[in-house]
C-alpha cells in the first residue's frame, strides 16, 4: 500500500478542505501575480488556527515559520514533506513547492504563481474544470477516460463510478501532478499517461470521454493548457471525430468547447456538420458569445495576469479569419450506431455551481422517448411535472375577472431551462396531473388543437418540464 496518503490524512485532520478554507477566505480564486488579493487571503489566513496555517503554506503561498510549519504538519517531518516535493525549506520560511487546491473531497497538487510563464505550467482549478465536473455524467461505468487530464481533477473525480480511469495529457509535467494527486487521494484504479490526445490509449474502448481541452482560440501557441496549436477551434472538431472510434456502443463523450461564428456562416451548421458519419447522438449547450474584442480581453486578463498584452494582434488574427464571434459551451455525444442520429442545440446559462450529470443523461432518455413515440403511444401515456418545476403567472383584472397575461415555467434543479406559455400550453400543462392519460387531457381540447397539443406535449417532455410518470 503506496502511504504517500499519509500525507492526506494530515491535512484532513488539519481540516485543508473545500468547505472550511471557503468559510476561513470567503470567495476565493487566486490568479497569478495578483499581490493584493494574496496579502488579503493571508491575512485571513491568519484567523483560521491550524487550517489557516496550512492555507498560508500551500495556498496563498505566502508561507510560515518554521515551528508553526512543524505542529501543523506533524506527525511527518518537515524534511519529508519536502522530500515528497510538497515543501521549500529555506530559511525562516516553509512554504509550498506546490499549491494544493480543493473541490469535492480531492485534494490536489497544482503549480504555484510563479510557473505562470512556464508554457507547460499545471494551472490550478478553473470555472471551466468545475464546470466539465457538474457536466459530466456520474454514472457507474467500466472505462473512463479523461482526455487532457493536467491536474487530473476530472481522473480523480470520476475514480469513485469507474472500475479503471485513464488519464492522459500531452504533458508530461502534468501527468507527474496527476499521478501525483491520484496518490495523494488514494485513487488507486487512476492509470496517467503521457502523449497527444488518444495516442496513449490507441485501440481501446470506453464506456465515457471527458474533456476540458485547451479550446481557446488565438493566434498563440505558448500555453498548453490554453493553446491547441490547432487551427481556430480544430482541437473541438478532432476529439468530436476521434471519440466515436474510442467508445463502447452507448458510450458518451463530453466535453467543454469554443467554436468560431464565421461571417456568412450558420455556427450549428459548422458543429452539425463535426457530428456527420460519428454514429453518435449530439447536445450542444451554448454557455456564451462573445464578440471577438471581449473574448479576447477576457482570456488576456485571465491567462497573462496582465503581464503582456496580446490584445491587438488577437484582434487583427480575429479579423482576418472572419471571425464574428465566438461562441462557448459544452458538448455531449452519445454513440448510437445502427439508426438515425437526432441532435440538440440549446442555450443554458449554469444559475449555481452544482453538478447536473444526471439531467443530461435523463436529457438523452427524453429525446429518445420523444423520438420515439407515437403520438397513439403518447395519448397512452401519464405525463406528470418535473420535481421542483416552477409555475410563475402574471394576471391582470379585468372586467371582473383575471385574465392571465404571461405565464413561465421554469426547472429548479438540474438544467435550469425556462419556457413562456400560452394559455392553452398552460391548460395541457397542469392537466398533466400523474394521473390521467395524456389523451384524457387531450379530451379536454378542441379536436383541431390536438396536433398542437402534441407539439406542445413533446417540447414540454424534451425538456424535462413533463416526465412520463
Ligand atoms: C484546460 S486544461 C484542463 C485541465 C484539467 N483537465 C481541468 O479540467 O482543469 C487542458 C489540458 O490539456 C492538455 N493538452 C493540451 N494539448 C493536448 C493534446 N494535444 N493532447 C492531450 N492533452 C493536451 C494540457 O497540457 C492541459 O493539461
Amino acid at each position: 500500500m503506496d502511504d504517500f496518503g499519509l500525507f492526506r490524512d494530515v491535512l484532513d485532520r488539519g481540516g485543508y478542505s473545500a468547505s472550511n478554507i471557503a468559510m476561513i477566505l470567503g470567495p476565493n480564486e487566486f490568479l497569478p501575480g495578483d499581490p493584493v488579493n494574496t496579502r488579503f487571503f493571508h491575512y485571513r489566513a491568519g484567523l483560521g488556527g491550524t487550517t489557516g496555517t496550512l492555507i498560508r503554506i500551500f495556498l496563498t503561498h505566502t508561507g510560515t515559520g518554521v515551528e508553526e510549519a512543524r505542529q501543523a504538519l506533524a506527525p511527518i517531518p518537515l524534511e519529508d514533506w519536502a522530500a515528497a516535493g510538497f515543501l521549500e525549506l529555506s530559511g525562516d520560511t516553509v512554504r509550498g513547492r506546490i499549491r494544493l487546491h480543493t473541490a469535492s473531497d480531492v485534494i490536489l497538487a497544482v503549480d504555484p504563481a510563479e510557473a505562470a510563464s512556464r508554457p507547460d505550467q499545471v494551472m490550478g482549478l478553473t470555472q471551466a474544470s468545475l464546470l466539465a465536473a457538474n457536466f459530466t455524467l456520474r454514472r457507474p461505468v467500466n472505462r473512463f477516460l479523461d482526455l487532457g487530464t493536467g491536474n487530473g481533477i476530472q481522473a480523480l473525480l470520476a475514480s469513485p463510478q469507474a472500475r479503471q480511469v485513464f488519464a492522459t495529457d500531452v504533458s508530461p509535467r502534468a501527468v507527474e501532478f496527476a499521478r501525483f494527486n491520484a496518490r495523494l487521494n488514494r485513487r488507486t484504479n487512476v492509470r496517467c499517461l503521457a502523449g497527444g490526445l488518444f495516442e496513449p490509449v490507441r485501440g481501446q474502448l470506453f464506456d465515457q470521454i471527458v474533456s476540458n481541452p485547451p479550446f481557446f482560440i488565438s493566434p498563440d501557441s505558448r500555453l498548453l493548457y490554453r493553446d491547441s496549436g490547432m487551427r481556430l477551434d480544430g482541437m473541438v472538431r478532432q476529439i468530436i471525430g476521434e471519440a466515436p472510434g474510442y467508445l463502447n456502443e452507448g458510450g458518451y463523450c463530453q466535453l467543454l468547447a469554443n467554436w468560431v461564428h464565421l461571417k456568412g456562416e450558420d455556427w450549428k451548421q459548422r458543429i452539425l456538420s463535426w457530428q456527420e458519419g460519428t454514429g453518435c447522438d449530439l447536445w450542444v449547450l451554448r454557455t456564451e458569445v462573445l464578440d471577438p474584442a471581449t473574448y479576447a480581453r477576457n482570456w488576456i486578463n485571465e491567462t497573462t495576469g496582465g503581464a503582456e498584452n496580446p490584445f491587438d494582434e488577437w484582434l487583427r488574427f480575429y479579423e482576418q479569419e472572419n471571425i464574428e464571434a465566438i461562441g462557448s459551451g459544452m458538448i455531449a455525444m452519445r454513440k448510437k450506431t445502427g439508426g438515425a442520429n437526432w441532435h440538440r442545440i440549446e442555450e443554458f446559462t449554469p444559475v449555481s455551481p452544482a453538478p447536473f450529470g444526471e439531467a443530461v443523461e435523463q436529457g438523452f432518455r427524453l429525446t429518445d422517448y420523444v423520438n420515439g413515440t407515437s403520438d397513439a403511444e403518447l395519448s397512452r401515456a401519464v405525463l406528470q411535472g418535473a420535481p421542483g418545476l416552477t409555475l410563475n403567472q402574471h394576471a391582470r383584472f379585468d372586467a371582473g375577472r383575471w385574465l392571465t397575461e404571461a405565464a413561465e415555467i421554469r426547472l429548479t434543479s438540474g438544467i435550469p431551462f425556462r419556457a413562456q406559455l400560452d394559455q392553452n400550453s398552460l391548460r395541457l400543462l397542469t392537466g398533466c396531473d400523474g394521473r390521467k392519460t395524456f389523451g384524457e387531457v387531450l379530451s379536454g381540447f378542441p379536436q383541431n388543437a390536438w396536433p398542437s397539443c402534441f407539439q406542445v406535449a413533446r417540447s414540454l417532455v424534451w425538456r424535462g418540464f413533463l416526465l412520463p410518470a
